[in-house]
């Protein structure tokens, strides 16, 4: 197992570019196989673990996967060989439950493993089988794994209501619904970006959807879909994270590649916490640049997470990172996952003043971070505790970077790049 070695202290300055974004690439490739032709995409973070965990779990299902250099990636898949996505790919990574919609709406049936609980709350898949069962499957679960079939002629459409807004979930209904006979309407969906990528993508295929980026999606059934080339948009929480580094390094960082209009939310909330941000031209699809300058120590402010366009639950353990050494005190208040401080103590144990009460964290910065050998418990509280040992007096030590390595390509070198010392090392 690796672990990263971080000499804190160094200023970070210098300009990064953002990779394609993990949490629009899972979505996109479990899209491809709606269709037996070839979908190419560029721009795809082919180095992260959990593409590659995705590409296994399509490959172990029938499809034919290229890599080529650059992020450039060719999925087809000419017939679904098999329609059961195995435990051993699904306990690793919990989107791997994105197949069911696609094999039902394709093959009329699907057996996928229970994602089961995992480090930052129950997670359950409740609402992605529900809405299946809108649009006519029947689900039964046996051993383990959700059995899945549709009537004989395939998905019907349907309309789908979400109790509560899901990502996951409204992208495995989108997928069940471009192929089920006639029209199907989306309530409640998720607004997120990868959501408006997953449509557009499914658009491109020759899918019919309107209502993208609104919490009703409508879409009429198609008979079959088409192969096409495809855009992966970059990862807006790894700009974020890397908008963070420059926020605790007290730095002049400017990203590339930024999904500007992403990371709203992030930016309001640094340039109250008193760091300049500046954003540069920016292309027709809300991609350019954005560089941030930092003060000798940010001002804390209070965050809520929310589903888009608010605070990404996904950018609060990097964020609360930033508050251990801001001026003053910050409340953090987690609507989206119960149980998703674990960082929190870690911090704490590099010397941060932090406590936890149930959705609440109360954050008080201090002057300065000691190094410390810390564990990483999640993907997001990787990046926090990274971010920490940047600032950090001395060596921090994290444990367990292979929860990093799902989500992030090659941190250590971009960072080192950006003038801190980061060396991955093997444990
Ligand atoms: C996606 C992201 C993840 C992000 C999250 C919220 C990917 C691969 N992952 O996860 O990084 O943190 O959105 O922005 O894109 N829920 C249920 N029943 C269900 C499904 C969800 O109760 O069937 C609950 C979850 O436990 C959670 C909330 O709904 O409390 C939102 O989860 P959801 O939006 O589904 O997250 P994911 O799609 O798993």
């Amino acid at each position: 197992m690796d672990i990263f070695r971080i000499q804190g202290g160094r200023p970070i300055s210098g300009t990064v570019r953002v990779s394609g974004a993990k949490n629009a690439a899972l979505p996109l490739m479990a899209a491809t196989l709606l269709s037996e032709e070839p979908i190419r995409f560029a721009g795809a973070p082919t180095r992260l673990v959990d593409v590659q965990t995705m590409g296994r779990l399509l490959v172990s299902l029938g499809t034919e996967f290229t890599e080529r250099r650059g992020g450039e990636l060719v999925l087809t898949t000419p017939t679904i060989e098999d329609t059961t996505a195995a435990y051993d790919l699904v306990r690793t990574m919990r989107a791997s439950v994105l197949v069911l919609g696609p094999l039902l709406a394709r093959c009329g049936q699907a057996r996928v493993s229970m994602p089961g609980g995992c480090a930052i709350g129950s997670r359950p898949v409740d609402l992605h089988l529900k809405a299946m069962e809108s649009l006519g499957a029947r689900i039964e679960v046996e051993s383990g794994y959700v059995v899945a079939r549709t009537p004989p002629g395939g998905l019907v459409g349907g309309r789908v209501v979400f109790e509560k807004i899901t990502v996951g979930g409204t992208e495995n209904a989108l997928m069940a619904a471009v192929l089920a006979r006639g029209e199907s309407v989306i309530e409640n969906a998720a607004r997120e970006p990868e959501i408006v990528a997953l449509v557009e993508l499914l658009r491109a295929m020759g899918a019919e959807i309107e209502g993208e980026g609104t919490h009703r999606l409508v879409i009429q059934g198609q008979d079959r879909l088409s192969g096409c080339r495809f855009e992966v948009p970059p990862d807006r929480i790894e700009a974020g994270t890397l908008l963070c580094a420059g926020a605790i390094g007290q730095g002049s960082l400017t990203l590339s590649n930024c999904p500007v209009s992403h990371v709203e939310a992030l930016v309001e909330k640094l340039r109250e916490a008193d760091c300049r941000l500046k954003i540069g031209e920016v292309n027709g699809a809300g991609i350019g640049e954005v560089t941030i300058d930092a003060p000798f120590r940010p001002r804390a402010v209070d965050v809520t997470t929310g589903e888009y366009p608010g605070f990404p639950t996904d950018m609060q353990a990097q964020l609360m990172a930033v508050m251990a050494v801001a001026q003053g005190r910050s409340m953090f208040t987690e609507k989206i996952f119960e149980n998703r401080y674990l960082h929190a103590s870690e911090l704490v144990r590099m010397g941060g003043d932090i406590h936890v009460e149930g959705r609440t964290a109360t954050i008080r910065g201090v002057k300065r971070l000691s190094g410390a050998p810390v564990t990483a418990s999640d993907l997001r509280a990787s990046a926090s505790l990274v971010l920490a040992g940047l600032v950090a007096h001395g060596e921090t030590i994290v444990r367990r970077i292979y929860h990093l390595d799902r989500g992030y390509e090659n941190l250590e070198i971009k960072l080192s790049k950006l003038g801190a010392s980061v060396t991955r090392e093997a444990e």
